[in-house]
């Protein structure tokens, strides 16, 4: 049974968590989920009470068309995660990005991830590497008329131009010739930024300089420079970016904001946590929300799975919502007595919320398996016990882009919908989900 525990002084502290990297197969045997519990336990779709009462010939017919509700669903979810070969990348030189194609930056590392996402989503995308943390592409893949929000992109746009020895004054002149392309005079913010690797950190001020735009040279759109991304954002404006990839080459392109993957310069979005809060881990749920552009509102009842040493939990409180964290470990003693907070010493597996007080929040930072994360996730969408998800999957493997796309499937077919998911700047080898349950 779990245990209640709501403050007091503990031995052990956050420490108690043990290393990362452990925690990605079942931590201890006690809170291995048996695997029937990934798919959704067969009293579930048993008819409700209420309709025991009805004649037997129809109730056969409903439970036989439930338990045939329930084979389809786990003869989907033994499915395995959908083969396609990727392309055959070229191990050595990439070129740098070229006018015409879109430039995505990447977590350092992630390059390949991005490619087998692009290529998963249309072949038509042809990606490639174009330096490190840079992937090149043809085409940016749509859904319908939308561009798509792509997992492992932190940020891009469509090429433009390129420079050789880039200046400010011949960033100047392509930002100008890149509005004008892009649409009428109206509002627009320029950023920029160095693909986040070691030699492209090194270029940052060099970036920073080729900001400072001479008015004179931007012509009619002089006037209509606004602060930042999020200013030209929230006038529906357009997003200027110059990618240094070297001293001696830059990228340049502008589009609408609404379209660019992230508002922060090079999609790295720096929040700030005061000291007190428990863990680092708090800065991605910070992100997370400012990306998601929504977040629990007083009084909303959240259950954090996999919520020690406390991090997200501190967050929830600080925002006055009511938190039930579920975790074996212990919680850092900062959080001991917090008003709102109920600390369950439960494996999230076998943890049962009260249906007649159901979430509005479910967040998930639980370090496990990714799919059978999302068959827990999914069993939350189910069972409607949450109407809002925030979840951070691991995906400590290769093949990343193969099994976020499994995890989408499970999560949707459950559910959750208007689906999100991003590799987000605090990310390591995760990536954050947002969704809802109508
Ligand atoms: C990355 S840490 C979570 C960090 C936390 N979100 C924070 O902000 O401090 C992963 C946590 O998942 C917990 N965990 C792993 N398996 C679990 C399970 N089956 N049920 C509940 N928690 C689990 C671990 O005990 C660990 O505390």
């Amino acid at each position: 049974m779990a245990r209640r525990e709501r403050s007091g002084p503990r031995k052990g502290g956050a420490r108690a968590h043990g290393p990362p990297r452990k925690e990605h197969g079942p931590p201890r045997k006690e809170h291995g989920p048996p695997r029937k519990e990934h798919g959704p336990p067969r009293k579930e779709h048993g008819p409700p009470r209420k309709e025991r009462s009805r004649p037997v010939g129809e109730r056969d017919e409903r439970q036989a068309r439930a338990r045939r509700a329930q084979s389809a669903r786990k003869q989907e979810q033994a499915r395995p995660p959908e083969r396609r070969v990727f392309p055959i990348v070229p191990p050595a030189s990439p070129a740098p990005a070229r006018a015409g194609e879109w430039l995505f930056t990447t977590r350092a590392g992630a390059e390949q991830d991005l490619i087998e996402e692009l290529y998963f989503l249309d072949e038509r995308s042809q990606p490639r590497p174009a330096g490190e943390a840079l992937v090149a592409a043809a085409e940016r893949p749509r859904r319908g008329p939308e561009l798509t929000e792509l997992a492992f992109a932190r940020q891009g746009f469509l090429v433009g131009e390129t420079l050789a020895a880039p200046t400010a004054a011949s960033v100047a002149g392509a930002v100008r010739r890149a509005l004008d392309r892009a649409g009428a005079p109206q509002p627009w913010a320029l950023d920029a930024w160095v693909p986040d690797s070691d030699a492209g950190n090194r270029l940052s001020n060099a970036a920073a300089a080729l900001e400072a735009l001479d008015p004179a040279a931007l012509g009619r759109w002089a006037q209509h420079r606004v602060a930042n991304a999020r200013a030209a954002f929230a006038e529906n404006g357009l997003y200027a970016q110059v990618c240094l990839t070297s001293p001696d080459h830059a990228a340049v392109g502008a589009g609408f904001a609404r379209d660019a993957p992230s508002l922060a310069p090079g999609g790295r979005l720096r929040v700030h946590v005061p000291e007190a809060a428990p863990s680092r881990a708090a800065m991605k749920l910070v992100e997370a929300l400012t990306w998601l552009d929504r977040a629990p509102e007083p009084g909303d009842l959240c259950v954090d799975l996999g919520a020690a040493p406390g991090g997200w939990t501190w967050v929830l409180l600080e925002r006055r919502a009511r938190v039930i964290a579920v975790d074996p470990a212990r919680l850092a003693h900062s959080l001991d007595g917090k008003k709102g907070l109920l600390h369950l010493r439960a494996d999230a597996f076998r943890f049962t919320p009260d249906e007649t007080d159901p979430a509005d929040w479910l967040f998930c930072d639980m370090a496990w398996r990714p799919l059978e994360a999302a068959g827990l996730l999914a069993k939350w969408a189910r069972r409607k016990w949450a109407r809002l998800l925030v979840a951070n999957i691991k995906l400590p493997m290769r093949k990343k882009a193969e099994h976020l796309f499994r995890v989408r499937e499970i999560l949707e077919d459950a559910g959750w919908t208007s689906l999100r998911a991003r590799q987000l700047y605090h990310d390591r080898d995760e990536v954050t989900i947002g969704a809802v349950r109508i």
